[in-house]
């Protein structure tokens, strides 16, 4: 029987251009074919969103976050109601990050921030303190201190019982230096064992009696040869599926070679997620070197400022608080089928935003997840038919 049962990657078909591959992901909740995007949920809600409408956008996977759901309401809660699909009335497949992400997004500050493209946050003391045993925050609700343990991210990961879950790490800055980098990896890979054993003592099954799966992350920063080694780590040991994390580089050439440095070594035959890249651009990218899912906030977040995603367009954006939108009678994308284009104009999102209605952040919300599933599903029909080329051309603008 599989370590993982319930759980399969099924690589259906390799693009004979590039590392890029057509797979099946198949969880207790359902299988998702890859590549593909995962929206995020960080507190068990994508903001402004239901589930239905999710659905209705055809969206095919969330995640959530350990970090946040553990202050509030407590993994407990989410547990006694009978999980997170349960709580939050998803019932497809879900991943958890471990919070690895916030030790070092709320912790060292924002430089890397702006190098993935992600608005920078005011919480620079939350992290306080990182040693061998975990992390020590400090609560963004009360103030109070918290310490996270790799067996502590995985029991309340199996008491959020998502399908997908991920051992702890440290998400390593960039401008550290490459000492930082390798003890910190090196940590992240003792934490990762930690993990290993604490989802093997819960027998691999959530609080609910399900089974769970778990993503090894590769580290290493910018450097070849670490990359390398935290790769190899995670090919080594019975992880379900690997996750590249950790900085990416300076700017988007870097992370073609610093993804493409992790990819060399990851076990091939595992599903791969990069963790936060979300561009339209990067995903080309991504998946001409064989990353399988994606996730960022970017989608979600920029809608409610405003920002409506469309194909081909310069910046792959449109500012729909420009005053050119106005009086303009054509919906954000004529070639979106999404309920915001179906029903409405630019002129009244326009109008929405400028007078600061909920309605508005929804209505982008659901035009940019819609944009989001509709480009993997072209990226996935490019890969099968062999036009992934032409896909990148309709969808990325270039001079
Ligand atoms: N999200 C974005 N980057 C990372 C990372 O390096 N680790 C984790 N756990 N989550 C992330
Ligand atoms: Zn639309």
């Amino acid at each position: 029987m599989s370590r993982y049962p319930g759980f399969a990657f099924d690589i259906l078909h390799r693009d004979p251009a590039s590392q890029a591959r057509l797979g099946r992901l198949t969880t207790p909740h359902g299988a998702i074919e890859t590549p593909n995007f995962i929206f995020c949920g960080t507190k068990a809600t994508v903001k402004g969103v239901t589930p239905d409408q999710l659905r209705a956008e055809q969206t095919d996977i969330i995640l959530s976050n350990t970090y946040h759901l553990m202050i509030q309401p407590g993994a407990e809660v989410v547990a006694a109601m009978g999980g997170l699909h349960k709580f939050m009335g998803w019932d497809g497949p879900m991943l958890t990050d471990s919070g690895g992400y916030q030790i070092f997004a709320m912790g060292h500050g924002s430089v890397a921030d702006e190098v993935k493209g992600r608005r920078t946050t005011t919480r620079e003391k939350t992290l306080l303190k990182i040693t061998e045993e975990g992390a020590k925050f400090r609560s963004y609700m009360g103030g109070e201190h918290l310490f996270l343990t790799p067996e502590k991210s995985i029991d309340i990961q199996r008491k959020l019982g998502a399908d997908l879950i991920v051992q702890l790490d440290e998400c390593t800055p960039f401008h550290v230096d490459r000492n930082y980098t390798a003890r910190s990896m090196r940590m992240s890979h003792r934490w990762g064992d930690r993990s290993l054993a604490e989802f093997e003592r819960g027998g691999g099954l959530s609080a609910n009696g399900l089974p769970q799966a778990m993503y090894g992350i590769v580290q290493g920063g910018v450097y070849p040869d670490l990359r390398k080694e935290s790769a190899e780590y995670t090919k080594d040991r019975p992880f379900f599926a690997t996750a590249v994390g950790g900085s990416l580089g300076a700017h988007k050439e870097q992370m073609v070679e610093v993804v493409a440095m992790a990819m060399a070594h990851v076990h091939a035959e595992r599903p791969v997620h990069l963790l936060g890249i979300g561009g339209i651009v990067d995903i080309f990218a991504g998946v001409r070197l064989g990353i399988d899912t994606f996730d960022c906030v970017s989608p979600t977040r920029i809608a409610r400022h405003g920002w409506a995603l469309v194909p081909g367009v310069k910046g792959e954006r449109l500012n729909l608080r420009n005053g050119r939108f106005k009086s303009d009678p054509e919906p954000i994308d004529a070639s979106c089928g999404c309920y915001a284009c179906r029903k409405f104009s630019r002129a009244y999102l326009h109008h929405l935003l400028k007078a600061e209605e909920l309605l508005a952040m929804q209505l982008v919300s659901l035009h940019n997840i819609h944009t989001m599933n509709r480009l993997m599903r072209d990226v996935r029909e490019g890969l099968r038919t062999g036009t992934l080329d032409a896909v990148e051309q309709r969808w990325v603008w270039r001079e």
